[in-house]
């Protein structure tokens, strides 16, 4: 390649010569910004979205300008956050609070205290609805070891399984959710989904947002009842999913209120739906970005490839990971670069480069 650009005197190829290099520049910016977008779509989707038509150079800054800005208000990499999951017994409990984790998960169902007394608000997963741990005791015991560990403060997903459960527990939450500097999410599955999914019966949407509705801090996890396991192939969360998801939202006037909202979507469903979640999600975009939770049971059939091309599309300062450890290392989310894209890039920059060579040397015959 010829690199003597600036060495010539004579003023005619000086000029073509500063042209060169102009050209090469804005062609340069061109395919850092297209490799770039291929490696993170989202942010590309995002900024279309809110870019207009600015003169073509112009647009080129403006890109790089907002890429920036992304970056400072999404923050950093919500998949490194650490779950415990279905913490739902106090042995479990003592476990995840002496664990190197972020993230408590645990299930609230209307049962009994060692199968005694009175119905309460205990942590167990359906069909169960016996614990040795009821949910003001579980967040007591959060709420004092996280006063004993600042710095080390773990946040708490609640995950409700019936209207009633939820309904009766809001003397408690009441009592302890103003008192919480650290995370807490309230999940539920508000709505059927996939697939086919009618044995579960949803959580009542607008009795869950009235009750959430005083929680300001609260950020709202919102997902559908799903129907998956080892031995499904086929299913997705539809527009129309989406759609009803959208519609709960905004007929309860939850887009306004300045609470987070992040859908939980399973994973080997969520692997299938992405140009719905896309949709989702930008549509979404009232007072506050949300954000998904791609969470799997263990056993769970889930094609990696699409799930990790979903979760890289969105880029990890919007998905939240809460999967079995096999299954986040087969993610291998370190990777960024997979072969293909590597290949396409270093063929996209090869073939310009190969141009610029040909037509500066015939330039050069000047
Ligand atoms: C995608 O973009 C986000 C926000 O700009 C960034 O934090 C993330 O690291 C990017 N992901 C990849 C794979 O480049
Ligand atoms: C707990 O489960 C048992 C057995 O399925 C059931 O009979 C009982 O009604 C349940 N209790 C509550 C509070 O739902
Ligand atoms: C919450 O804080 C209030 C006021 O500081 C206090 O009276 C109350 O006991 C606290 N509740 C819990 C559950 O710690
Ligand atoms: C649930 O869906 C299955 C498959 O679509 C159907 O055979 C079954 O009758 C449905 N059950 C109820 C209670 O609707
Ligand atoms: C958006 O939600 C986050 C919690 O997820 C909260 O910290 C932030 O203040 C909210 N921003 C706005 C503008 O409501
Ligand atoms: C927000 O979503 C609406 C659709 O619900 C869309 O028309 C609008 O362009 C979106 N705004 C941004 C900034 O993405
Ligand atoms: C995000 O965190 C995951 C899990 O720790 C890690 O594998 C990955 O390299 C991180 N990605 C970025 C872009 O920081």
């Amino acid at each position: 390649m010829k690199l003597n650009w600036f060495k010539n005197s004579n003023p005619s190829l000086r000029k073509m010569h500063v042209m060169q290099i102009q050209l090469i520049t804005v062609l340069l910016v061109l395919v850092v910004k297209i490799n770039g977008a291929a490696l993170n779509a989202t942010n590309y989707q995002y900024q279309l979205a809110e870019q207009g038509t600015p003169a073509p150079d112009l647009q080129i800054v403006d890109i790089l300008l907002e890429d920036q800005n992304m970056v400072r208000a999404w923050g950093s990499n919500l998949t490194a956050i650490t779950w415990a999951h279905a913490v739902n017994n106090q042995q479990l409990l003592d476990e995840a609070l002496s664990a190197d984790i972020d993230f408590i998960e645990a299930d609230i169902s209307l049962g009994k205290l060692n199968g005694e007394g009175e119905d309460l608000p205990v942590m167990a997963h359906p069909p169960a609805n016996i614990s040795d741990l009821t949910l003001a005791e579980f967040l007591n015991q959060i709420m004092d070891f996280n006063r004993n560990h600042q710095g080390q403060e773990k946040g708490i997903k609640l995950d409700f399984k019936s209207i009633e459960v939820f309904e009766g527990s809001l003397d408690i939450l009441d009592a302890n959710i103003p008192n919480m500097t650290y995370p807490i999410w309230i999940n539920a599955d508000i709505l059927s989904g996939p697939v086919d999914q009618n044995k579960t019966v949803p959580v009542d949407p607008d009795r869950f947002f009235a009750g959430c509705n005083r929680y300001k801090q609260a950020v709202l996890s919102i997902g559908w009842t799903t129907n998956w396991g080892a031995d499904f192939r086929e299913g997705e969360y539809t527009e129309e999913h989406c759609n009803a998801m959208l519609e709960t939202l905004t007929q309860n006037n939850v887009l306004f209120t300045g609470q987070g909202i992040t859908f939980p979507v399973r994973a080997g469903i969520a692997a299938n739906s992405e140009d719905q979640l896309h949709k989702l999600v930008a549509s979404v975009n009232g007072t506050n970005e949300s954000t998904l939770t791609v969470w799997s049971s263990a056993g769970d059939y889930v094609d990696v490839a699409k799930l990790r091309k979903l979760i890289l599309g969105f880029g990890v300062s919007r998905v939240y990971l809460d999967v079995p450890e096999e299954l986040a290392a087969e993610l291998d989310l370190g990777n960024t670069r997979n072969g293909a894209s590597t290949y396409k890039s270093l063929f996209g920059f090869g073939f310009v480069s190969l141009c610029f060579w040909a037509i500066s040397s015939w330039l050069q015959r000047f």
